[in-house]
């Protein structure tokens, strides 16, 4: 193997469901409640050791306001995996991540890792929250579904070293 394997991941979803905020919670380690709306798209860069692997991950954090959605293809374009995020307390976000994956489908590299990540858990106060027609619908599309809060932390890392294994098994 190369010594330093990097794969290019994008971020995808609706607007403000909390794409930046997973990135920088992961990256960083910060929470901010007051994140500013994305213009076209960030990049940030990480790099982890998984399984005694050094790899790097090149993000690409878009923006989701519908405005800037025909830029994705840039973006998503010659992409390993795509993150698709919503927010676990506005089904509607939901429809837009089904949008993407669509898209991704027909548009994307054939074997794009695709890993959904629901996030926001934390405003969720019951434990049986019913998440069963997302996860399905996951498993349908090959991918995963993590509950995620950039808030408290929980269920990032765990995101990111689904991607990165997978990303690695490829
Ligand atoms: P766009 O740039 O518009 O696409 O938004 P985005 O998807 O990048 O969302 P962003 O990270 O900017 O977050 C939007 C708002 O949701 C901000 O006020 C965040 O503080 C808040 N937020 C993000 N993640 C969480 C979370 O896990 N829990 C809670 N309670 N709020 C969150």
């Amino acid at each position: 193997r190369a010594r330093n394997l990097t794969f290019k991941l994008v971020l995808l979803g609706d607007g403000r469901v909390g794409k930046t905020s997973l990135v920088l919670r992961y990256v960083n380690n910060v929470f901010s409640e007051k994140q500013e709306t994305t213009v076209q798209a960030s990049y940030l860069t990480k790099r982890l050791v998984i399984g005694g692997v050094p790899i790097t991950l090149s993000i690409w954090d878009t923006a989701g306001q519908e405005r800037f959605h025909a830029l994705g293809p840039i973006y998503y374009r010659d992409a390993d995996a795509a993150l698709l995020v919503y927010d676990i307390t506005d089904t509607d976000t939901f429809l837009r991540v089904r949008k993407w994956v669509k898209e991704l489908q027909q548009m994307a590299s054939k074997d794009i890792v695709m890993v959904i990540a629901a996030n926001k858990s934390d405003l969720i106060r019951s434990k049986n929250y019913d998440i069963q027609g997302a996860e399905s619908y996951a498993t349908t599309i090959g991918a995963k579904l993590f509950l995620t809060s950039a808030k408290s932390g929980t269920g990032i890392n765990d995101v990111f070293l689904d991607i990165a294994a997978r990303l690695l098994q490829k």
